[in-house]
């Protein structure tokens, strides 16, 4: 496929209006039902469908999404290189795994290699107003879902991995082939994870047993995708794509908060009022007398955890209050894109362009 195509679908054919019909988790999901996937599959099934591509108009009409050269004129962080061994060994082990800057990675693509855009929505705010839809769809809060972009070459690929996101991949140009397993051995890991990469590192280890296969025992699943396809992948389940010519796809990524994340900051919230618990934490010889103090303070936690519910905790992955920016300060990643005007409405950049600049 050119660099250059562009598979631009422009008006609806199906409602006869003249506007872009909106993407929501319908027509994103057709022909399977929001319902059926909602009780059957959403969020531990893997599921593929393989729709029209007419109902995706709102993607193909923004031009980054099918042509590179757009999409690196606006793209303004590296780019992940992949170029597989089974190609050229050589070529595979100097630029494979590579970050490159989107002003030299159109000659890479046309030297054969795989790029990877992560963050897309950053810098194409008309995705951001889908990502927010989907988002409502599923019931999560704004800030949840990324866009991320596979522009691939003929039989290149990923390998056999997991990943610790839920996954909406869907295929906008060419043709993929899949192998799927469900991941019975490391449940709802917190954490991508690759056999061929070598052991689990940094906290991955806690829960990644040791041997864990380079191929997975579990049962496999192949298709092939194509243009109008749409895979969920969940989080952790095995996956490995091979292009059966070039390909275009993107992927949906929704991360979540896990139950883990929410629970701690809860637990949080009803802490820092107690004067004890915001010491600094020390060692020293002089210390030793707070270590009696920080002993009694443990000895008071089980009642204070105790008191926490459900609902609670819920209401705080649902309503976007504070405790959600607090979430996000407190794991380090300031995602939510909203700002908010002199009226103290806030509002999707992507959907208002009044506020977006
Ligand atoms: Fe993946």
């Amino acid at each position: 496929m050119s660099k250059k195509e562009n598979l631009n679908t422009s008006k609806s054919t199906d409602t006869g209006s003249s506007g872009p019909l909106k993407l929501d988790l319908a027509r994103l999901l057709s022909p399977t039902s929001v319902a059926e996937f909602l009780s059957k599959k959403w969020p531990d099934e893997f599921q593929v469908s393989h729709g029209k591509m007419d109902r995706l108009q709102e993607l193909t009409a923004i031009p980054e999404l099918l042509d590179l050269d757009r999409l690196t004129l606006a793209y303004r962080k590296p780019i992940t290189l992949w170029y597989p061994p089974s190609k050229d060994p050589r070529l595979s082990k100097r630029i494979h795994d590579r970050k490159v800057s989107s002003e030299t990675a159109l000659g890479f693509y046309e030297a054969g290699a795989t790029l990877y855009f992560t963050d897309v929505e950053v810098f194409v705010p008309e995705t951001r107003c889908i990502l927010r839809q989907l988002e409502r769809d599923l019931g999560l809060p704004p800030g949840c879902a990324r866009l991320e972009l596979f522009a691939s070459r003929d039989r290149s690929g990923t390998p056999l991995h997991f990943d610790h996101e839920l996954n909406f991949n869907v295929q906008l140009a060419g043709r993929k082939k899949w192998t799927v397993a469900k991941n019975t051995r490391v449940p709802y890991p917190l954490t991508h994870y690759k056999p061929i990469e070598g052991s689990p590192r940094g906290e991955a280890r806690r829960y990644i047993p040791d041997g864990l296969p380079s191929e997975t025992s579990e049962s496999t699943e192949t298709f092939e995708t194509e243009p109008g396809s749409v895979v969920f992948i969940p989080q952790g389940y095995w996956h490995s794509t091979v292009a059966q010519g070039d390909s275009i796809a993107i992927a949906v990524v929704i991360v979540p908060p896990a139950w883990l994340d929410l629970v701690l900051l809860a637990i949080r919230k009803r802490l820092i009022p107690q004067a004890g618990w915001r010491q600094r934490a020390v060692s020293s010889f002089g210390a030793k007398p707070r270590l009696a103090e920080l002993a009694a303070m443990l000895e008071r936690l089980p009642k204070t955890v105790s008191e926490i519910t459900g609902a609670e905790v819920l209401s705080m992955l649902l309503r976007e209050d504070d405790a959600r920016f607090e979430l996000q300060a407190a794991r380090g990643k300031g995602r939510l894109e909203r700002k908010t005007d002199e009226t103290g409405t806030s509002a999707c950049v992507g959907c208002n362009k009044s506020l977006s600049d």
